[in-house]
């Protein structure tokens, strides 16, 4: 069975305000075109719209494309201040409620399997979180780390999760990877990275990278050899093979759309093609 991994559409970038569905369609297929590849199934791993609309609406496209799609969160998805593309109507108050109300949007669509903490046929997904872990200065510390995301970093100030406490946000996903792996899915998903895809050089020493990973190395030894980690959230994609303490080896993915203005795909010379994986 083939599957293509893609993550970080960010479509609202894509397929500016229209009036009508029919008009955003024609937007998603030329977004398609430009960026996908068939395959039997296909994984995005978060990231897909900051406004509910466009993502309900490409959620619906998508499952057309393939037999089944296999979607985690990403931080942009759980926005709660973001008008809706139509400028009314809906306004989330909590991020819990947007995601419940993606939920239930995405269980009307059969072939669409939205994956927070949650397995599903071979394959495993949520959206994680750092780990507030990552120094990028040896004087960095985690309670700093906290502090910084809570009132500078995006997420900090347009979630409205767990009462944006970081450390129970933390808990709550290292919980959940453990939960995940020890089920030792053939692919997990989660739109944070694993630090074990390794940091580009010119983020080491920017204390906003510790924002995007959390240590993964206790997670991926669940997992058996052969096994893919897929993730998103750095828009540089990522294509590696990580041997654990154990010896057993695990494809890592990432493949990003990003923004208009970025090429996700310079600095390591990939393409498209490298997501296209064959798993048995
Ligand atoms: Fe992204
Ligand atoms: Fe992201």
């Amino acid at each position: 069975m083939t599957y293509y991994f893609i993550s970080d559409l960010h479509v609202d970038f894509y397929a500016p305000m229209t009036r009508t569905v029919a008009m955003l369609r024609k937007h998603f297929e030329i977004f398609f075109e430009r960026n996908f590849l068939p395959a039997d199934a296909c994984c995005i791993a978060g990231d897909i719209a900051n406004d509910y609309f466009t993502y309900v609406e490409f959620l619906k496209f998508i499952a057309e494309k393939y037999s089944t799609v296999y979607v985690c969160l990403g931080n942009h998805d759980i926005i709660t201040d973001y008008k809706g593309r139509f400028g009314f109507d809906r306004d989330f108050t909590t991020s819990e409620s947007k995601i419940k109300y993606f939920l239930a949007e995405a269980e009307k669509i059969p072939n669409i399997q939205l994956l927070e903490k949650r397995i599903a046929d071979d394959v495993a997904g949520c959206m994680g979180m750092c780990d507030f872990k990552y120094k990028h200065t040896p004087t960095a510390s985690e309670i700093t780390n906290k502090i910084l995301w809570t009132t500078r970093w995006f997420d900090g100030r347009h979630w409205k999760y767990m009462q944006n406490d970081t450390g129970k946000l933390w808990q709550h996903y290292d919980r959940v990877f453990r939960e995940l792996t020890a089920q030792r899915p053939k692919i997990m998903m989660s739109h944070f990275l694993p630090l074990e895809f390794e940091m580009a050089e010119r983020y080491k020493h920017d204390p906003y990278s510790n924002f995007f990973y959390f240590h993964g190395a206790k997670y991926l030894e669940n997992l058996d050899d052969g096994s893919i980690w897929q993730a998103g959230h750095t828009h540089t994609a990522i294509k590696r093979e990580y041997t654990d303490v154990l010896g057993k080896k695990h494809l890592l993915l990432c493949n990003p759309v990003g923004y208009p203005d970025e090429n996700p795909y310079a600095e390591h010379g990939l393409k498209r093609e490298d997501f296209l994986v064959k798993v048995e």
